[in-house]
């Protein structure tokens, strides 16, 4: 089973020519947890906070006003559709050396649309993911993102990249090389109640203009 699976990858990634082999690609990733042996950290992608990686300290620089967030989403079967959550936690101050909780959301949930549900390339990219709302960072400080990704029966996939806050002009480019959206790939709104606009909703709405207003609106909530 594990060595279909594994060579089923393989075959993907041959056949597309990808190389690449992580799921946050952009702004990196705290190391390689797609682990199908017994090897560590085997089986660890499904545990919170980071799926098993510990912190690290090679911190990519991400924009003290928000920024890119690029993801491979998929790596395992089971992610014909999946939804994602973008949480950043604060400082070091946590358990082993990174932040004490990752319960900041970015941006609201939403749900992609992949082509199959088995592992499949292709990578999507939000260019301007804004800081958690109602929070402001200073250059250097250390944070970390996490990436939260549900398959359809439900478990969910961790990875996180840790990173130092810098000005947008410090930060590597982005650009259609590493910032861009499969085709194959595509996105739903989560929640389809209707509620009553607030001011931070309407904020991201420039950011995350394509996600649904209800979504947006029921993120304001939380
Ligand atoms: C940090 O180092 C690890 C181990 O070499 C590597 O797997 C990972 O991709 C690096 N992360 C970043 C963001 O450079
Ligand atoms: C498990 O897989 C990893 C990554 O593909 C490889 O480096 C390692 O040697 C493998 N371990 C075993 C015991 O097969
Ligand atoms: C941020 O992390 C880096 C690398 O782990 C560390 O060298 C630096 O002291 C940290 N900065 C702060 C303000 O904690
Ligand atoms: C999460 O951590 C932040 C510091 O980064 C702290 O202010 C906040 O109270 C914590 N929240 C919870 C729910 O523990
Ligand atoms: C952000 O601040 C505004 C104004 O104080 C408040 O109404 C809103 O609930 C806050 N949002 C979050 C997510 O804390
Ligand atoms: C995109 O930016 C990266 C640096 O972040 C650079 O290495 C790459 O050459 C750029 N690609 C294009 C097409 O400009
Ligand atoms: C990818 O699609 C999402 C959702 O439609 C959109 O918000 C984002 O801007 C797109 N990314 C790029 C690089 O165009």
């Amino acid at each position: 089973m594990v060595s279909r699976f594994s060579f089923l990858i393989a075959a993907i990634w041959m056949l597309v020519g990808g190389n690449a082999h992580t799921v946050i690609t952009y702004p990196g990733w705290r190391g390689d947890n797609l682990i199908t042996n017994e090897t560590f950290p085997y089986g660890m992608q499904w545990m919170y906070p980071c799926g098993g990686m510990p912190t690290t300290t090679n911190r990519t620089k991400w924009p003290i006003t928000g920024g890119a967030i690029a993801v491979q989403p998929g790596w395992f079967q089971g992610h014909a559709t999946a939804f994602f959550y973008m949480n950043l936690g604060f400082g070091t101050n946590g358990p082993d050396g990174g932040p004490p909780n990752m319960s900041n959301p970015m941006v609201p949930v939403f749900q992609i649309v992949g082509p199959s549900r088995n592992p499949y390339p292709g990578t999507f990219c939000l260019p301007q993911v804004p800081l958690p709302a109602n929070t402001t960072v200073n250059v250097g400080d250390n944070a970390t993102i996490q990436v939260v990704e549900t398959a359809v029966h439900g478990a969910a996939l961790f990875s996180c990249v840790d990173i130092t806050f810098a000005l947008p002009e410090d930060v590597a480019e982005v650009n259609s090389s590493n910032c861009f959206n499969s085709s194959t790939i595509s996105f739903n709104s989560v929640f389809s109640v209707a509620q009553t606009a607030t001011s931070s909703a309407t904020r991201t709405l420039a950011s995350v203009s394509t996600l649904s207003l209800s979504a947006l609106l029921m993120w304001a909530l939380l």
